[in-house]
């Protein structure tokens, strides 16, 4: 199979990689989807989390001295990470009680904020970096979400942007999960690299580098012990996140 194949074969065992087959799966908001994932998102091995923590670790900027924001933070993965990379303060922010509370548990002592990544609470040039992990397909209006960032990131402060790659979207791919109800896949809106790249660069922001990652060897232990250990082949054919490094100019492009 050639990279990016969609072979009846290979889409219906790729949509199967992250979540069960469409016939079976119930589709709900964000909202009651992160309430019933939030029980489990840190308990089960994820191949994806796994890779994105692989390859951010090693792009991550020093944030010594800097003020971070994890912007849809979720049960805080990466809170704990950004404040070893010395960040002198780190936030995380997210929409849903029931992901903050894992972040609570996780990372007493961060700040947390209970709020809509389209209306931020926070002042103008508050965070030098902002890091967003696999939050975007959820929202509709990305242009939103770069004004936000636009207003409260300093001029020179740097943007991390993880999503699901669109190629390993168009396969089906999605995020999901099976709890004690049903198998589940919550909302998504599936932006191309373009739309992303270009609600950001309308918005003062300037796309310093677009990385695809591939899953590999350091993945294929996730897929056996998930039981799907005979997809492992076909899902590293397949571009499977996609990171957008971006830089705030403080002015809009082209003006
Ligand atoms: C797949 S989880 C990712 C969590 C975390 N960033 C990580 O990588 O583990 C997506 C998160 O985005 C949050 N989210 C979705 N839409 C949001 C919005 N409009 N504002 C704030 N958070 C949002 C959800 O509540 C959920 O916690």
């Amino acid at each position: 199979m050639s990279r990016g194949s969609t072979s009846e074969q290979t889409l219906s065992e790729n949509k199967r990689t992250f979540a069960a087959r469409a016939d079976e799966v119930a589709c709900v908001s964000v909202p009651e989807g992160y309430e019933r994932w939030a029980q489990t998102y840190d308990q089960v091995p994820n191949p994806l989390l796994a890779l994105e923590k692989r390859y951010l670790n090693r792009i991550l900027p020093d944030l010594a001295g800097k003020h971070a924001l994890d912007l849809a933070c979720g049960t805080g993965r990466w809170l704990t990470q950004l404040l070893s990379r010395g960040a002198q303060a780190v936030v995380g922010l997210d929409l849903s009680a029931a992901m903050l509370r894992g972040a609570r548990d996780k990372a007493p002592i961060h700040r947390l904020v209970l709020a809509d990544c389209l209306q931020l609470p926070f002042r103008a040039s508050a965070f030098d970096f902002v890091l967003c992990s696999f939050a975007i397909n959820h929202i509709h209006s990305l242009n939103v979400v770069a004004q936000e960032l636009a207003r409260t990131m300093r001029p020179g402060g740097q943007l991390l942007i993880c999503e699901m790659h669109p190629e390993a979207y168009a396969q089906g791919w999605r995020p999901g999960f099976r709890d004690t109800q049903s198998a589940v896949q919550i909302e998504t809106a599936g932006h191309s690299a373009e739309s992303v790249i270009s609600s950001f660069q309308s918005n003062t922001f300037s796309c310093l580098k677009v990385h695809d990652l591939f899953f590999g060897e350091p993945e294929r232990s996730i897929f056996l012990h998930t039981g799907k250990g005979e997809m492992f082949a076909d899902a590293c054919r397949v571009p499977a996140i996609q990171v957008y490094q971006f830089v705030n100019t403080g002015t809009a492009i082209g003006s």
